[in-house]
């Protein structure tokens, strides 16, 4: 019996890879067996040490997302060097200021909507003709319980998360008839770079992981607990699930990142 779980001969795409959530999905699609090629902005040393870590099973592409245009640069360069792509996950992304919506610049609305949710959309009208031909695909965004929680300093980010997830479901009714699934997953507060910072920005604690007493389970999500949900949704094993948003924050408040329990 073939294992249904595995990626094998697959080309998988992944927004934002070189560190923290994206850096843990390119890790599990690899191990279950896809061709991974992720995009960076900047951290070219983090970049470069994962390709050197999976020794062939990806490559990396800088990209920056914030300009239009090169999320479908990415996907092209990609699929001319690996094939066309059956797997897409955008999952790069920037925290916004926290500055209120009285303070908040038409400058940072725009780049917080072009590198969430326009660049995702630009890396799917690339991607789709492929997954089209190959019979079908699947499409994850990573979005955030922010999206639904939509409190007081966010705007930015949360109005980005909730068009991201706006794509997905408009994308899951297109597509559905093209074998292509698309869902989204909804992390809370994460262990990464940009977890750390979030924490820093509200309390005295110096990282997301100091909080883990608090959280359900204890601990805070780590990166290997939404890459373990996105492997799942790449796969064949929930072929059957489109237009879903899997919350990934241990059964805590489904609204807030902070967790109250
Ligand atoms: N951390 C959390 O608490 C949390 C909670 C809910 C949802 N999320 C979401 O999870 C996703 C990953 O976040 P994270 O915590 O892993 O963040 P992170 O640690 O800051 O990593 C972000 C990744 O995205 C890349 N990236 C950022 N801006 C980019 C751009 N303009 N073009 C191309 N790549 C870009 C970064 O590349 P470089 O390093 O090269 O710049 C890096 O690989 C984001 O969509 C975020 O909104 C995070």
């Amino acid at each position: 019996m073939p294992d249904r779980t595995r990626l094998d001969g697959r080309v998988a795409l992944v927004t934002g890879g070189s560190r923290g959530v994206g850096r843990a999905v390119v890790r599990r699609l690899a191990e279950l067996g896809a061709e991974v090629a992720f995009c960076y902005r900047r951290d070219v040393g983090a970049a470069e040490e994962l390709v050197a870590e999976l020794d062939g099973r990806a490559s990396a592409y800088a990209a920056d997302l914030a300009t239009p245009g090169a999320a479908a640069e990415f996907v092209a360069a990609a699929s001319a060097d690996l094939g066309a792509p059956t797997v897409l996950v955008h999952n790069a992304g920037i925290a916004s200021s926290g500055r209120s919506v009285e303070h908040t610049t038409q400058e940072e609305y725009l780049r917080l909507y072009q590198v969430h949710a326009l660049a995702g959309a630009e890396a799917c009208t690339a991607a789709l003709p492929g997954m089209r031909t190959a019979g079908g695909g699947s499409i994850v965004f990573v979005s955030s319980v922010v999206a639904r929680g939509l409190g007081a300093g966010l705007a930015p980010y949360a109005m980005a998360k909730a068009a991201v997830e706006a794509l997905a479901s408009v994308l899951s009714f297109e597509e559905r008839t093209n074998g292509i699934r698309v869902n989204v997953v909804a992390p809370g507060l994460v262990s990464t770079e940009m977890g750390d910072r979030l924490v820093r920005a509200g309390s005295a604690s110096s990282a997301a992981e100091s909080l883990d007493a608090h959280y359900p389970f204890g601990r805070v999500c780590r990166p290997e607990d939404v890459a373990d949900v996105v492997g799942y949704l790449a796969g064949d094993t929930s072929s059957y699930l489109t237009r879903q948003t899997v919350v990934v924050n241990g059964g805590g408040n489904p609204d807030t990142l902070v967790h109250e329990g």
